[in-house]
C-alpha cells in the first residue's frame, strides 16, 4: 500500500548538508498498522513527509496505493491537482493537533472537505458522521480550547478521515497526551483500521505504542532503517533488537559455568508444562531468572530466562528438546550473541563506510 525506493532526503541547513533519509526502502501492506520507532532525529518525520510529499525526496520513489506520487510531484505546477487529488487519499494526524483555534470543532472538520469543494451540506453530513466515529458527537459546536487533548485529538484524527483515505499518516499522534488517554487513542486508530480496512504508518519513539497496536514495525536509525518485520517475525529472529525491546526479559547467571537461555512462548506453547518436563527428563535443576508475559500485537507470549547447570556443550540435548516443543531458544552468551549478531555486523558496516566517506573530504 505504501513503498518507498531508495529514498533520501538531504537538508540544507546554513551551508551545511543534513542527510535525513539515508536509502530507505520501506513496505507497509494494505490493511496493517506499521509502526516506525526510533530516537529523536533519526529521521521519522522526514520520513513521513516524504511519503506525502508534503517534503520533496531528494531521491528515490514514493509509491501509495499504487500511485507514484514523486512522478507526479516531478511534473511541474501542472501536476498540482492530481497531486493534491492522490494527497487527499491520505490523512495526517499530527503531535500537536494543527486545529484552528478560531473554527468550531465542526469546521475544523469541514476544512479538507471545503478545500475539495464539497458542497456545504454535504460537508456536515460527513462531519457528524465522523464526529459519531470518533466518540465526539456532542462537541460539533465546541472550540479546540475548550477539549481536553485526547479530545483535539480525536478532532485530528476526524479531520483526517474527511477524505475517506486508504491510508493514514500519524507522527508522534499521543506524544503530548498522558498514558491513558495514549491508550484510548491508539485503541481508536486500530478500531479505525479494523473497521475502515484503514492501513495505518505510525512514527513513535515509544516501543510502548509499538506493542500495542502495531502489526508491524521497523526500527530507524541515523536515516536508516536496521531492523524491519512483522512483530511475528521480529520476536522470532535470534538478536532482533526491536524484539528484546519489544519483550525485555533480564536476570544474569548466577556463576560461571552455567547456561543462561531466553525461552519465548507463543500461543497454546504458553500453556504446557514444559520446563518441568524438561527437569524431569533430563534430571536436571532449573533457576528461572526473570519472566514474564504480556500480549503484543493482540498475541499473547511469554518470556522466560532460564539457568541451566553446565556449559552450552554440556546443554545441547536440554535446549534441543526445548526447540523440539515449538519453543523459539535463544542462548544467553554475549560472545556467542555478538557473533550471530546480523544488526550489530551491519551496523559495524554502516559506521566502517561512515568513516571512510568522513576521511575521503
Ligand atoms: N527542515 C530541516 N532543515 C534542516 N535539517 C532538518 C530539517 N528537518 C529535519 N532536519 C534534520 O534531519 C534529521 C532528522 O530529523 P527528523 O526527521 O525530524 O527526525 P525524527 O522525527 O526522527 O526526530 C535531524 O538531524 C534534523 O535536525
Ligand atoms: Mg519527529
Amino acid at each position: 500500500m505504501i513503498t518507498t525506493s531508495g529514498l533520501t532526503k538531504v537538508y540544507q541547513s546554513r551551508g551545511r548538508e543534513v542527510t535525513a533519509l539515508d536509502g530507505v526502502d520501506l513496505h507497509v501492506r494494505e490493511g496493517e498498522v506499521y509502526g516506525v520507532i526510533g530516537q529523536s532525529g533519526a529521521g521519522k518525520s522526514s520520513l513521513i513527509r516524504c511519503v506525502n510529499l508534503l517534503e520533496r525526496p531528494t531521491t528515490g520513489t514514493v509509491t501509495v496505493d499504487g500511485v507514484d506520487l514523486t512522478a507526479l510531484a516531478g511534473r511541474g505546477r501542472r501536476a498540482g491537482k492530481e497531486l493534491r487529488e492522490a494527497r487527499s487519499r491520505i490523512g495526517m494526524v499530527f503531535q500537536h493537533f494543527n486545529l484552528l483555534s478560531s473554527r468550531t470543532v465542526q469546521d475544523n472538520i469541514e476544512l479538507p472537505l471545503e478545500i475539495l469543494g464539497i458542497s456545504g451540506r454535504e460537508r456536515s453530513r460527513k462531519a457528524a458522521e465522523l464526529l459519531d466515529l470518533v466518540g465526539l458527537a456532542d462537541k460539533a459546536k465546541a472550540y479546540p480550547a475548550q477539549l481536553s487533548g485526547g479530545q483535539k485529538q480525536r478532532v485530528g484524527i476526524a479531520r483526517a478521515l474527511a477524505g475517506d483515505p486508504k491510508v493514514l499518516l500519524s507522527d508522534e499522534a499521543t506524544s503530548a497526551l498522558d498514558p491513558e488517554t495514549t491508550r484510548s487513542i491508539l485503541q481508536l486508530l486500530r478500531d479505525l483500521n479494523r473497521e475502515l480496512g484503514l492501513t495505518v504508518l505510525l512514527i513513535t519513539h515509544e516501543m510502548d505504542v509499538v506493542k500495542a497496536v502495531c502489526d508491524s514495525a521497523a526500527l530507524m536509525k541515523n536515516g536508516r532503517i536496521v531492523e524491519s518485520g512483522t512483530v511475528a517475525e521480529l520476536l522470532a529472529t535470534p538478536g532482533s533488537e526491536l524484539a528484546g525491546e519489544l519483550f525485555p526479559v533480564s536476570g544474569a547467571a548466577t556463576g560461571p559455568d552455567h547456561t543462561v537461555v531466553d525461552v519465548t512462548f507463543h500461543g497454546d506453547a504458553a500453556t504446557r508444562p514444559v520446563i518441568s518436563q524438561l527437569a524431569r527428563t533430563y534430571n536436571i535443576d532449573i533457576s528461572i531468572l526473570g519472566a514474564a508475559m504480556d500480549t503484543v500485537a493482540g498475541r499473547q507470549i511469554g518470556r522466560m530466562r532460564i539457568e541451566l547447570p553446565g556449559r552450552y556443550e554440556d546443554n545441547v540435548v536440554p535446549v534441543g528438546f526445548l526447540r523440539e516443543q515449538g519453543l523459539q531458544v535463544d542462548i544467553v552468551d554475549e560472545d556467542a550473541e555478538a557473533a550471530a549478531d546480523p544488526v550489530t555486523a551491519e551496523d559495524a558496516d554502516a559506521e566502517l563506510a561512515q568513516l571512510v566517506k568522513d576521511g575521503a573530504q
